[in-house]
């Protein structure tokens, strides 16, 4: 598996080669001269490009369509508290990763700064506010862009690939859904949606949610030609990793092969013992810090967490291990 070192070098790595394919265009004394034969990419002039991410309709859902975090907390405070801690919810501001695409979106255009806010602020995606007649020309975008990966864009999901950068489709999100699975649209009372609770869960979960794929659409990424003028480069993919690994069940030939096959959740978000939150079972809650090994930066850069989850995850050193070994 890739070490976070090397990781970071292929961020790198395909940044500067993004910098280079734009200054191929501008720079006389360039000396890369296979850069000065290839065109920079048109600029993108669908919605959502060079990005993967759809919506149903494949249309737009103004930012008002999101509900923010807060909206869920009064029922949701475990859940509220683990995903506040975790890098879904840093995903947008973490000045790294705000650094490197505005780096991007200096050198080639805010349009092709949507193959990464795909992923890290897809809001600002769906909103279409990442286009040259926008009002904003920079972060944040929209007033849901702080949230990152907040709650409404995981619990809005309704299709996924494995082709990563931003593989997946989206609705507009609802707190209640008919029998039939149609969103009824709206921010209903606290008491309306505890009269139907049947209805809230038809609106925020499906089975997709819990498969290894849903999660690839966010974990497995490339640089498209659409991005950068070329050709396919790929990224990182956890998704990749644990599919040959012995946890998946789905790989010929892994080493240390585990009894039963495990998911992305069974690691990421084991059932923890619930303080206070409506959908716990049994005393027991998904945890969502979705803890990793760059988990810890999101403690550093907002110290005012817990950190409960990240000592769980990284617990005896279990953590080590990492996908390939997989022996938690
Ligand atoms: C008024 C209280 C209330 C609010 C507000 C609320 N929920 Fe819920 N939610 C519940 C209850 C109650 C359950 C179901 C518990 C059970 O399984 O019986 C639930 C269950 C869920 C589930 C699990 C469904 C399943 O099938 O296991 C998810 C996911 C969820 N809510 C997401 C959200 C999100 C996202 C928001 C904010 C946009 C939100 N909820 C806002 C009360 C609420
Ligand atoms: C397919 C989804 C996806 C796309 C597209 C994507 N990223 Fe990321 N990015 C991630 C994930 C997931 C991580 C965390 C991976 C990990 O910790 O192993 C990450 C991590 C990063 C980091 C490291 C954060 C840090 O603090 O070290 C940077 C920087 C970054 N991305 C920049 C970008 C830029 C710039 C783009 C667009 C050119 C981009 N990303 C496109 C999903 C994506
Ligand atoms: C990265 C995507 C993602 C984000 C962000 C996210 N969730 Fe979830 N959530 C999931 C998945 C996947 C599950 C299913 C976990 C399982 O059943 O093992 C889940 C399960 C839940 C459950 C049911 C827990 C249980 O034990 O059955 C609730 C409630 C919930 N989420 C609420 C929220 C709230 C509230 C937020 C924001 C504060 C949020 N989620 C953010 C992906 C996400
Ligand atoms: C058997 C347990 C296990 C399973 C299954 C698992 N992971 Fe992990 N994952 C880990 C451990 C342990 C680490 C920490 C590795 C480290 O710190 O070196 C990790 C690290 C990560 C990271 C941080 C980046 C990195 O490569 O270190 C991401 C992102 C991630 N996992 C996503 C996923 C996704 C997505 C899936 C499902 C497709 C998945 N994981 C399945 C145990 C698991
Ligand atoms: C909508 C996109 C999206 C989806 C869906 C998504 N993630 Fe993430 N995830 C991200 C981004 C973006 C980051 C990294 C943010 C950063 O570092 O700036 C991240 C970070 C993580 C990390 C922390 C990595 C580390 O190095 O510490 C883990 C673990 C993780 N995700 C697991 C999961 C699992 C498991 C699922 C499926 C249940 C999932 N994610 C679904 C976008 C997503």
């Amino acid at each position: 598996m890739m070490s976070s070192h090397s990781f970071k070098l292929t961020i790198l790595t395909l940044l500067v080669g993004i910098c280079l394919y734009v200054g191929a265009g501008t720079s006389a004394d360039n000396h890369q001269a296979t850069n000065e034969t290839r065109p920079a990419p048109p600029v993108p002039t669908d919605l959502f490009g060079p990005s993967n991410a759809r919506t149903e309709d494949g249309k737009l859902i103004p930012v008002e369509h999101f509900f923010p975090a807060l909206r869920c907390l009064s029922c949701h405070q475990d859940t509220h508290t683990a995903w506040s801690e975790s890098l879904h919810r840093n995903a947008a501001r973490e000045p790294f990763y705000r650094e490197s695409a505005d780096i991007l979106l200096r050198t080639r255009g805010i349009e092709f700064t949507r193959h990464c806010e795909s992923c890290h602020t897809p809001i600002a995606l769906f909103a279409g506010v990442l286009s040259k007649n926008s009002l904003r020309q920079q972060a944040p975008f929209t007033q849901l862009d702080d949230e990152g990966v907040t709650c409404s864009v995981c619990h809005s999901i309704t299709q996924a690939t494995v082709d990563g950068t931003g593989s997946f489709t989206i609705r507009r999100p609802a707190l209640l859904a008919r029998e039939d699975g149609t969103p009824i649209y709206g921010d209903f009372a606290n008491d309306q949606i505890l009269a139907d609770i049947p209805a809230h869960k038809r609106a925020v979960m499906r089975p997709l949610l819990r498969s290894p794929e849903f999660c690839s659409t966010c974990h497995k990424v490339d640089a498209p030609p659409s991005l950068n003028g070329y050709k396919h480069i790929r990224g990182f993919s956890a998704y990749d990793e644990w599919q040959q690994s012995g946890a998946s069940h789905e790989s010929i030939l892994p080493f240390y092969r585990r009894e039963q096959r495990t998911d992305c959740r069974s690691c990421h978000m084991p059932k923890v013992e619930s303080r206070n939150d409506r959908a716990a079972k049994e005393g027991k809650i998904a945890s969502h810090p979705l803890a990793g090994r760059q988990h810890s930066r999101a403690l550093i850069l907002w110290p005012n967490r817990s950190g409960e989850g990240y000592r769980r995850f990284h617990k005896g050193g279990r953590a080590r291990s990492g996908h390939l070994r997989a022996q938690a």
